[in-house]
């Protein structure tokens, strides 16, 4: 193998770029050559796809976002699109490929692989930290420190004004964010997808705080809760108690920007260095991952076969410490 593709797929993650930058670094380390595709599968399609050399990943290691862009794109589904693709990366004589997303861009990976014959290792790249196989995603540990932030900023305004907030965290089917960031951030409440939590439970557990002495409380809450959010939850609250002046923020794609923490700067770095020495062994349809200290190869079907989830034990910290 001489030369080598790397992008960024799906949803963007603090940490994509310093996961870029070692993709480039460990592949010029070993002499193979770099190409870097634009805006995932959608740019591999287009032939959106240049030579990146080590100087051209310079002052990216603390930036957010990708410097390669990132899409999501339809016409790869298809069998024809992939076509496309193949043989873009064909023209160019680029015979293994880093994918740097969530387990739908592992999907497509998979295909490039079985299908033609590309070699593919996936880096898990995203803030949900809902990626089997890895204790954790390229992005997270960021995400979860900017969720916290803005629940102690929101702690400032709910304490003086004797105020419930509902605070949404983001991580689609996953309360990953919510638990990690709830319980840092010191709420009274998180409620998450993995746990049924009425809104009968939610006012009782309010009113326990109250008549303990708490004036304010923080309730955070999964953006894929079955509630359907925090506004929705925060309306039937309002309806169904005397905690009528409560107030609700949604934190939304703030959690996705920002400068990566040194957490996701090293967990990305290695990670790179990882997946380039596995296409160099003949790997393919496999994908890094991390268990305590180690970096693993696992079969990208576990990447969405298996979801890693919080320790159930997180839901009783919550819950002994929220009152
Ligand atoms: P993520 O990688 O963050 O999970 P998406 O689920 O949006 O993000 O997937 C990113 C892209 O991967 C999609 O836009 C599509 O181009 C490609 N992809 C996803 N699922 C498949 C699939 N089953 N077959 C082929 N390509 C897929
Ligand atoms: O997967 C990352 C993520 O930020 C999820 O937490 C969220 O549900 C989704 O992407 C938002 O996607 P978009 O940026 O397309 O609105």
């Amino acid at each position: 193998m001489k030369r080598i593709g790397v992008m960024t797929s799906g949803g963007d993650a603090p940490g994509m770029n310093a996961a870029v930058r070692a993709v480039v670094r460990s592949a010029d380390y070993h002499g193979l050559e770099v190409f870097g595709i634009e805006r995932g599968y959608k740019g591999m399609i287009e032939g959106a796809i240049h030579p990146l050399g080590p100087r051209d990943v310079s002052g990216i290691v603390g930036r957010g976002g990708t410097i390669l862009h990132t899409a999501r794109c339809l016409e790869f589904m298809q069998r024809p699109g992939r076509e496309q693709a193949a043989a873009q990366l064909a023209k160019l004589g680029i015979e293994g490929l880093v994918v740097i997303g969530g387990d739908g861009s592992y999907h497509g990976a998979e295909k490039l692989h079985s299908e033609f014959g590309i070699h593919c290792i996936g880096m898990p790249g995203t803030i949900d930290n809902d990626i089997g196989g890895t204790d954790y995603t390229i992005g997270f540990d960021t995400a979860i420190n900017t969720a916290m932030e803005a629940i102690d900023r929101i702690r400032d305004t709910a304490a003086s004004h004797d105020r419930i907030f509902f605070i949404e965290v983001m991580g689609r089917s996953s309360g990953y964010v919510a638990m990690i960031s709830g319980i840092a951030g010191g709420a009274e409440d998180i409620l998450v997808p993995e746990k049924h939590t009425s809104v009968d439970d939610l006012i009782e557990r309010l009113r326990n705080g109250h008549k303990r002495g708490k004036k304010s409380s923080i309730i955070v809450i999964a953006e894929g809760h079955e509630s359907g959010g925090a506004t929705a939850i925060a309306a039937q609250v309002a309806e169904q108690s005397e905690f009528k002046d409560n107030r609700v923020t949604v934190i939304g794609h703030l959690q996705r920007g920002g400068a990566p923490t040194a957490f996701d700067r090293v967990l990305a770095s290695r990670m790179g260095v990882r997946a380039v020495e596995a296409l160099l062994e003949g790997e393919s349809g496999k994908m890094v991952g991390v268990s305590g200290q180690n970096m693993l190869l696992r079969p990208l079907a576990e990447a969405w076969g298996l979801r890693t989830l919080f320790d159930p034990g997180l839901l009783r910290v919550a819950h002994v410490l929220g009152v």
